[in-house]
């Protein structure tokens, strides 16, 4: 028996990033005896830009319905009319079919995003490398509501005798899906079972802006009527940006931090900065019968074609996504080679190299692929 898996290289350095991660996939998988029957779904601005209506191949949401695991590199090209991205003409940026689109028909409805920071991972800061944050004091989840709010699609622009005078985004933020992310959150907290590094309590930390917005405040409710089924769990609440000071400066005070979907994409950005920048960071898009799995950072496309950008996040996006079908499936291989891929991060962290210019800056660096094949055979050898 063979497990679908659905990948959606995307644009610019995501496909590199892709190669990397099933290099590592397809290694272990041999020596676990895993079959894989892979549908490679090119799509993205670049794809939009040669063929003209769709970001995608018709028929590619079916696809993706029917895959038990989907792994995605990062989408969005530059317009080569003018700023900003490639937009289609709907007005949306192209990509947003396999990312937003998968997101909200598949019902993904948590993003799930660990920030925990390795050892020997030295952070990127003026220009230099060299170790900020403490590893052992940087290890939360942080959980964004994936479906709704800022990206929901309630809104427009007006543009009387074609001159854009008006533009609106509405924030929708409803109970469905506020419950299904908090109790996600609660849940997570409950099974990791680690609690805060700072005083080993669990934690989940509401982050809000309930002192201003309606959405917050449903949202905050909602949090303490849920978290009262988990008594053993602290319910923290923090204002969104009196917490991104918190974040960088007392990161060890948090567990697990949930909250709605802008305010997430916003401080898991920041958040990479203490792991180690955008190349060590990941995302599990996860609902309750799919799965998506990416790393969090874009497509690079200065960066493109030039085997640079650090494939960790997105080999740490394999991992993330084994365990989530091993837990579906109860399927112990796919935990087994999770733990592997995890353990040979770790190993090279330590080691120091190869790894690429983000961790060691240009002088030191090594190529994309060269920290691909290092993990891959490190992740076999791990599995003994
Ligand atoms: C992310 C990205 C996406 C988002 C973009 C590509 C639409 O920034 O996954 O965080 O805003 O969700
Ligand atoms: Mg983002």
């Amino acid at each position: 028996m063979s497990y679908k898996l659905v990948t959606l290289g995307g644009d610019g350095t995501g496909p590199e990033v892709m190669r990397e991660g099933l290099r590592v996939l397809h290694a272990i998988s041999a020596k676990l005896e895993l079959a894989w029957d892979v549908d490679d779904i090119p799509c993205g601005g670049q794809y939009y830009l040669q063929h003209g209506d769709r970001d995608w191949p018709e028929g590619a949401e079916a696809r993706c319905d029917a895959a038990d695991l989907i792994l995605l590199g990062a989408v969005g090209w530059p317009s080569p009319t003018g700023s900003g991205p490639v937009l289609m003409k709907d007005g949306k940026m192209a990509g947003f079919s396999p990312v937003l689109g998968n997101r909200t028909r598949l019902n993904l409805y948590a993003n799930v995003r660990p920030v925990k920071l390795y050892e020997g991972v030295q952070h990127r800061i003026h220009g230099a490398n060299k170790q900020v944050w403490q590893p052992g004091l940087v290890d939360m989840v942080m959980i964004r509501e994936n479906t709704e709010g800022l990206y929901t699609p309630a809104g427009g622009k007006l543009s009387p005798g074609g001159r854009t005078e008006v533009a609106i985004d509405t924030r929708v933020i409803t109970r469905r899906a506020s419950e299904q992310v908090i109790r996600h959150a609660f849940e997570l907290c409950r099974r990791r079972n680690k609690g805060a590094p700072k005083d080993g309590k669990l934690r989940v930390t509401a982050v809000v802006k309930d002192n201003v917005l309606h959405g917050c405040q449903l949202f905050a409710k909602i949090f303490f009527e849920i978290g009262a089924e988990y008594p053993e769990i602290e319910k923290d609440t923090a204002i969104v940006d009196a917490f991104t000071q918190w974040l960088i400066n007392q990161p060890e005070y948090y567990d697990v931090v949930v909250t709605t979907n802008m305010f997430g994409d916003i401080v898991t950005d920041l958040a990479s900065v203490l792991q180690g920048g955008m190349g060590m960071a990941v995302g599990a898009n996860v609902g309750a019968k799919h799965g998506m799995f990416e790393p969090i950072h874009g497509s690079a496309p200065k960066h493109a074609g030039k085997d640079k950008v650090n494939p960790i996040a997105m080999v740490l996006a394999v991992k993330e996504g084994l365990e989530w079908l091993g837990q579906q499936r109860g399927d112990a291989r796919l935990g087994r080679g999770a733990q592997a891929i995890e353990a040979a991060v770790v190993e090279l962290l330590k080691a120091g190299a190869p790894l690429t210019y983000d961790l060691v800056g240009e002088a030191k660096a090594a190529k994309c692929s060269e920290v691909g094949q290092w993990l891959a055979s490190a992740a076999v050898r791990l599995l003994g």
